[in-house]
């Protein structure tokens, strides 16, 4: 063997191994924060060494498993930190790798494209039997037929390290502050995770890292060092709330496929905001019957960019422009859109 193919050897088993650790996050069990989030505190979280990265604690127990979960080379993934737009981009992505197929697309979204960590992410008393029995657990996706189009928050340390050599990935940032807004309503929606307290406190404990899936910077930051990888395709929502169509034309040229004008047009009413939030495949709104959500509160919310003036004070958004900013020192050509003069 050699030199160069030892070295390269030793790189794929260093690459291979699983290094991460898991602590409890102690603050998580008690005090301000189980007031705040007094359902989700109680089994507490867990922080991983290296990366800070933030989750309930059942997920510590199968980490090992979920980076060790083998991408086929002919699989779609789309990777995001939660709230910039995963479920639109999920459907759009699976409606061009099915060609535009509108009677298949009726089936529930969480099961022609499946969430690779979440019945590994909550306890079991967290979800209703019904919904757990819906869930898509990693021996089904196995099974499942090519092309799988997979859904994960995970940040890329997390995901199995050849994810990017062997398949095409498409990542969606969303700007920061709307991010927060979004996710708080979201932690108002599910019971499991409900937060008791005002947008900015949720603010506060996004910007420390302290909220499911953080830290939010981290997740990003890696993401957009692979944006030249020829399999990934590094999105952004704002890009998709100015010109859906355009957006639309550049993920399936990204995928290999091209759509009819027709099929243009089609997608992009299908996936249009008032038509997507009636839609129930998407918009999760029949699991209501289950229980454990908010009556008053929707998933598929309000997809609008700048809703985040509706929310902060001028203080607060000072706060948040700093923390943007001290987070994206030596990051200069990443930029953040957070209004936009015309959107859908
Ligand atoms: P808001 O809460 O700001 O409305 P995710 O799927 O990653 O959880 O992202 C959810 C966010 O995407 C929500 O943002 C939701 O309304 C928005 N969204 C979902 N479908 C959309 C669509 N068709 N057009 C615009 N925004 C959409």
């Amino acid at each position: 063997m050699s030199h160069d193919e030892e070295l390269s050897a030793e790189r794929l088993v260093k690459e291979d191994e699983w290094n991460v650790k898991f602590r409890k996050v102690d603050t998580s069990l008690n005090g301000n924060f189980k007031q705040h989030f007094p359902n989700c505190a109680e089994h507490g979280f867990v922080t991983s060494e290296p990366g800070g990265f933030f989750l309930m604690d059942e997920y510590s127990r199968h980490a090992e498993k979920l980076f060790r979960f083998k991408p086929r080379s002919d699989d779609v993934w789309v990777v995001t930190f939660p709230r910039c737009g995963t479920t639109w981009m999920q459907e759009l992505v699976w409606m061009i790798m099915n060609d535009c197929d509108k009677i298949k697309a009726k089936a529930p979204l969480a099961v022609r494209s499946p969430f690779l960590e979440l019945p590994y992410m909550l306890p079991l008393h967290a979800t209703a039997p019904e919904i757990r029995n819906m869930m898509v657990t990693l021996e089904m996706i196995e099974e499942m037929p090519s092309p799988r189009i997979i859904k994960s928050h995970l940040p890329f340390y997390l995901l199995h390290p050849k994810l990017l050599d062997t398949c095409k990935v498409v990542y969606v940032a969303r700007n920061p502050k709307d991010v927060i807004v979004s996710f708080f309503y979201h932690h108002r929606l599910f019971d499991f995770h409900y937060f008791d307290g005002d947008v900015e406190q949720f603010a506060q404990y996004f910007m420390d890292g302290e909220v499911m899936f953080s830290p939010f910077f981290p997740h990003i930051l890696d993401a957009w060092s692979k944006r030249h990888h020829p399999n990934m395709l590094f999105l952004f929502y704002e890009d998709l709330k100015k010109d859906l169509r355009g957006e639309i034309e550049k993920i399936a040229k990204f995928l290999g496929k091209s759509l009819t004008e027709e099929q243009l047009t089609d997608l992009r009413e299908h996936l249009r905001f008032d038509n997507f939030a009636k839609n129930e495949s998407v918009n999760m709104e029949p699991a209501k019957q289950f229980g454990r959500f908010n009556p008053d509160g929707h998933f598929i919310r309000k997809g609008k960019t700048g809703d985040w003036k509706n929310h902060f004070s001028p203080e607060m958004n000072k706060r948040i422009d700093e923390w943007i900013e001290t987070n994206l020192n030596g990051c200069a050509d990443l930029k953040f859109v957070t209004q936009l003069e015309v959107q859908d």
